[in-house]
């Protein structure tokens, strides 16, 4: 009799991810995440010695565009820090980022921040929360390692509401979670986040003629999905240090 435990799911997601590394995956994401990710990087209204957390960095490019927002002014030098629970990729967003003296990366998984609570100004995560097997964990680890009034921005490609999206869903080799953008409104309320919002960010990028798509049925499929959009969820952590007159604090 095998005594071979099955992976647990973190386990199946690194190796999953390791693979998409070994692949070149991590460097392409640039290529079809880098307009959605710039559009909320606007959003995000990034300052000059801010801390921030790229939880599921992949290969890091986005770590890097946030390392150079928050670097040195004012108020300070930045830090950004980027987690990825696949160490092939972490090893390749390090290899990458060796010019950058206010960036850190960590292998870690979301069910596990493994940071220090009330710390991070800012957190971005691009299309890594759905993979998440427990999103509820990984919104509580989120709450925790954020600062008071810190502000939270997941993006998504993979949600309800775009139905476009839905057709990649049985070619992935990991299960994930298809939520709508209210279920999710709700989840991050549970979570006792504030100012809970969302909203579609189109990706404006042109679609060759000649673009050769696995992922989508028609090339007609793939420009409606880029015309609806990502779903990206905004939140904040609230400042619980001093409560507004009326909260109760046990
Ligand atoms: C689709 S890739 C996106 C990577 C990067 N944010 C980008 O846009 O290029 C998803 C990333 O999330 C990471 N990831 C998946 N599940 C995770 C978990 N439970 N904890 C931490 N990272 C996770 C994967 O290893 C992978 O690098």
């Amino acid at each position: 009799m095998s005594n071979d435990k099955p992976p647990s799911p973190d386990e199946r997601l690194q190796q999953e991810f390791n693979r998409w590394a070994g692949e070149g995956e991590g460097e392409k994401m640039e290529r079809h995440h880098l307009d959605i990710t710039e559009k909320t990087m606007r959003r995000m209204d990034l300052r000059p010695g801010e801390r921030i957390l790229d939880l599921g960095c992949g290969s890091g490019w986005a770590t890097r565009l946030l390392a150079r927002m928050v670097s040195e002014g004012p108020q300070g030098f930045g830090q950004v820090v980027g987690v990825d629970i696949s160490d092939e990729m972490v090893r390749q967003a390090r290899a990458a980022s060796r010019d950058f003296e206010n960036v850190m990366f960590v292998v870690g998984s979301a069910a596990q921040i493994p940071w220090e609570e009330n710390f991070f100004d800012k957190v971005l995560s691009v299309e890594s929360f759905y993979y998440y097997p427990d999103q509820d964990r990984a919104l509580a680890e989120l709450f925790r390692v954020m600062a008071p009034r810190g502000r939270l921005f997941i993006l998504i490609n993979l949600y309800k509401d775009n139905p476009y999206s839905l057709h990649w869903v049985p070619k992935l080799k990991v299960p994930v979670h298809v939520r709508s953008a209210a279920e999710y409104v709700e989840l991050l309320k549970k979570h006792a986040f504030e100012n809970v919002e969302y909203c579609q960010i189109p990706d404006d990028t042109p679609t060759p003629d000649n673009y050769q798509t696995t992922s989508f049925h028609s090339l007609d499929d793939l420009k409606a999905f880029k015309r609806v959009g990502a779903l990206l969820l905004m939140a904040s952590k609230p400042d619980l240090r001093n409560p507004a007159p009326g909260y109760t604090i046990y």
